[in-house]
């Protein structure tokens, strides 16, 4: 019987055609977060069970209902659901949290949760993440939510709102925990079999029930932000006065509570209408109790996780410019066997200087080459037979305007080579500035150097 075995729910593949699309995301988001002093990190796909139960939170929908766990001899491991507990035990373990603070990681990693597939809700889903370990100050806060705005501004994405709140220490949760308890106490019954525990346990849970039942009971519960302390007031107070100092613009939702237990005082989410309702395309906050909980010193920490995914359907939605993908800068289509030796020898010189070199591995017809080079996009064609190897030289073609130099076929090839693709270069530089100068709109002031009145530049 055929085999047909698809790739599994909640999954995807990303083709080649679209893969300068991932990498125009991972370029920005690493190079945004090492100009902010973060140095990457990678760590393993599982973790023991245990450091999801104790970091995430056992009431948490992401340990009750969405890890993918095995049983492997006598222990538990479980796929990461997120990044964060297993960057930080790796700090642990490793000794990093003893060295100069605060200490800034990031990562770009695939992360596994068993939910409901939908538009931008997968099961097998990519982020890139970072944390700092070593600062209490809000002043590390705004700092983090500036890295995150940096990388929306430079991936060239617009409409995407920042939403903040403080969900308080462990002192203001107290008193809070006892008002939801006594909100919820009158609807208890209406509550899914999940939340009935949860009620008990860690009532800040209900809040963020994907039941709709739940969501609507949870509709007036009391907020958070009426609860806190004065220092965790104040905190929230000069986070803001930060943000606006950064020029950041931000609204105070207090309904945000994140998903995951280990956060205190600040949390955020950066959110677009624009795909859908799984429209958070980055969220984060502060956790200062969990490095302590996992068996490190009380060491305050924050973070945050951008959805790759997400972001690039935003990215798709709102028409952004991507790195430009490599094409074949040049093919050689062979007439026999000396010439495809040949054009072997050549194509490794080429590659040796960083070209993307090809010729016919299949054994196919001039005229089948010369239409498989027209479809990979082949930048230029030199075409080998018994002629151009007995006169050691050949005819060079750019293929887009089909203008044609003979390069000798010597010790000189490469070089030659180089400066022809490099004249290619620049003549398509000057092209692109002409064509900016004469689509230019005249009559205003200008910088950009056109020969004008009306410009400065
Ligand atoms: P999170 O909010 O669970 O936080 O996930 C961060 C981001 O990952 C979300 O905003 C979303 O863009 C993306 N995401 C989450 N679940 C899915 C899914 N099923 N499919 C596609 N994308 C998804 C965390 O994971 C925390 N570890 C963030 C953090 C780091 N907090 C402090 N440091």
């Amino acid at each position: 019987m055929a085999m047909n075995i698809k790739r599994p729910n909640g999954t995807e593949d990303v083709l080649p055609k679209d893969v300068h699309k991932w990498l125009t995301v991972e370029k920005i988001t690493r190079e945004t977060a090492e100009s902010f002093g973060f140095e990457e990190i990678r760590i393993p796909t599982f973790e023991n069970t245990d450091l999801f139960m104790r970091s995430v939170g056992e009431t948490t929908d992401v340990v009750q209902k969405e890890m993918y766990t095995v049983m492997a001899k006598e222990t538990k491991f479980t796929l990461r659901p997120e990044g964060t507990a297993g960057t930080i035990r790796a700090m642990l373990q490793n000794g990093l949290l003893n060295e100069a603070m605060p200490q800034r990681v990031f990562y770009i990693l695939s992360c596994f949760r068993h939910e409901r597939p939908q538009a931008g809700r997968l099961r097998e889903f990519h982020q890139f993440g970072l944390e700092m370990a070593g600062s209490a100050s809000p002043c590390a806060d705004a700092e983090v939510i500036s890295l995150a705005k940096t990388i929306l501004n430079r991936l060239g994405l617009k409409n995407i709102e920042l939403y903040i709140n403080s969900i308080g220490c462990p002192d203001c949760r107290k008193k809070y925990h006892e008002a939801l308890r006594a909100y919820f106490e009158n609807r208890k019954d209406e509550l899914c079999e999940t939340c009935m525990t949860r009620l008990e346990k860690n009532p800040m849970r209900i809040l963020d029930c994907k039941s709709p039942i739940c969501g609507e009971i949870a509709k007036d519960a009391p907020l958070i932000i009426d609860y806190l302390c004065d220092e965790c007031s104040e905190h929230f107070e000069k986070l803001q006065k930060y943000l606006t100092k950064l020029g950041i613009e931000y609204k105070i939702n207090p309904k945000i509570v994140r998903g995951l237990d280990y956060y205190t005082k600040t949390v955020f989410e950066f959110v677009t209408t624009e795909i859908g309702a799984q429209g958070t395309v980055c969220g984060g906050g502060r956790y200062d109790g969990l490095i302590e909980q996992l068996g490190g010193q009380h060491v305050p920490a924050l973070g945050f996780a951008m959805g790759i995914e997400r972001l690039l359907i935003t990215m798709e939605k709102q028409g952004c410019d991507y790195l430009t993908p490599k094409k074949c800068d040049i093919y050689f289509a062979t007439m026999g066997d000396d010439a495809l030796e040949k054009a072997m020898m050549l194509a490794k010189e080429l590659r040796e200087f960083g070209y993307r070199a090809e010729y016919d591995v299949v054994g196919r017809g001039l005229k089948a080459q010369m239409k498989y080079a027209n479809k990979i996009g082949a930048a230029f064609t030199m075409v080998l037979g018994d002629n151009e190897l007995a006169e050691a030289s050949a005819k060079l073609k750019d293929m887009e305007s089909g203008k044609e130099v003979v390069l000798k076929l010597d010790e000189k090839f490469s070089g030659n080579f180089d400066s022809v693709y490099i004249d290619k270069m620049l003549d398509g530089l000057e092209e692109a500035a002409a064509s900016m100068t004469e689509g230019h709109e005249h009559g205003h002031d200008c910088n950009c150097g056109c020969k004008e009145d009306c410009c400065n530049g």
